[in-house]
């Protein structure tokens, strides 16, 4: 029977069934093959159903007419998106491919200087050591004159060090932290002390305004020179390997007598297995903690002696990675950090 409510019956079937073969055309031959299938001129199921028009009443054709016309526009209409779709393989796959495996979030790492920092807490925990710290604004008295350094010598003048008013200044070392500890805690002494300190410097590739450093001291009845070398060469093996030498340079700083610098000699190991030894490479200064510093901090210098030195981390991890420029350890650029972290980023 052809009626019209019967012909817009079966248009809107044909719709949605051309509809789902639209949705499921995986390529443009599909989509072409959908096309013919339904609009085409000659054999198309939609032209087929209007042609079936002849048998209306001339009343009823423009209903079943505007009917086709809303079918086909909306066949066509989905034609073309599906090919829009297709044609621009990327972003479709991106929205719609839930086999893509997930993107990781990245983990971070520690920093090399950190890194080289954690290594000297980790050698010298194991022998004992705790830890300490001081303020970075300190008093001329704490980062000088305790530390026999008078006023008038070099270092205390404010082409180097940083004042922030009269007699207060930022730290340009950590050595201040020996005298608040000594001051603060009964021997035996064993402490670490890291943290920042800041100097007068031109920002190049080997000085930095503000850097970090290590500082060490042991105070105790009894410490020797043996005890001070026995220790710095424990540190370096356990740094550097067992094959690793030091050898102490003598020097001065006023809070030492007598003073040193160290340096070590590293074994290293070439990809075919045979081994030379490096350069000597300067890695701190140290020395016998000077009496003048105990008396000042009120520790009786007759009964007790020490040892102490003080190291940068940053030039450490310049030795130990092969770095030639300190400012590419500011610079956060991910690119350089992430060669330090094993596995990279990620
Ligand atoms: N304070 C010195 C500096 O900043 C480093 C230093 C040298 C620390 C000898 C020490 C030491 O404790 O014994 O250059």
């Amino acid at each position: 029977m052809t009626d019209v409510p019967s012909l817009v019956k079966q248009l809107d079937a044909l719709l949605a069934e051309a509809l789902g073969e639209v949705s499921a055309a995986s390529d443009g031959d599909a989509l072409e093959g959908v096309r013919i299938r339904y609009l085409g001129r000659k054999d198309g199921r939609i032209s087929g159903v209007l042609r079936q028009l002849g048998a209306l009443d001339p009343a009823d054709r423009p209903a079943v007419g505007a009917a086709a016309n809303r079918v086909k526009a909306r066949l066509e209409e989905a034609l073309d998106e599906a090919a829009a779709a297709l044609a621009a393989p990327e972003d479709a796959g991106r929205a719609l491919d839930l086999t893509l495996p997930g993107r990781e979030p990245w983990s971070g790492g520690r920093h090399p200087v950190t890194r080289v920092m954690d290594e000297i807490y980790e050698v010298f925990r194991d022998m004992g050591f705790s830890r300490a710290r001081g303020p970075e604004a300190e008093t001329e008295w704490y980062n000088f004159e305790a530390l026999n350094t008078p006023l008038d010598h070099p270092a205390a003048d404010e082409q180097d060090t940083l004042y922030l008013r009269d007699s207060v200044l930022l730290r340009s070392h950590t050595s201040p932290v020996q005298i608040r500890t000594l001051e603060s805690h009964e021997p035996p002494i064993r402490i670490l002390a890291p943290g920042w300190v800041y100097r007068r410097d031109t920002y190049d590739a080997t000085h930095t305004p503000a850097f970090l450093q290590v500082e060490g001291l042991v105070v105790d009845e009894g410490i020797s020179f043996v005890d001070f070398k026995a220790t710095l060469a424990e540190f370096a093996r356990r740094m550097w390997g067992p094959g690793t030498r030091i050898r102490l340079r003598p020097s001065f700083f006023p809070f030492t007598e007598p003073s040193a610098e160290v340096d070590v000699k590293r074994v290293v190991t070439a990809p075919d297995g045979t081994t030379s030894e490096t350069d000597w490479l300067e890695i701190m200064g140290a020395g016998m903690v000077d009496p003048a510093v105990l008396d000042a901090a009120g520790v009786d210098s007759e009964r007790y002696t020490g040892f102490a030195f003080g190291m940068g981390p940053a030039r450490i991890a310049m030795l130990k990675y092969g770095v030639d420029d300190l400012r590419t350890f500011f610079e956060n650029d991910v690119r350089f950090l992430e060669q330090f972290v094993p596995g990279g980023l990620r």
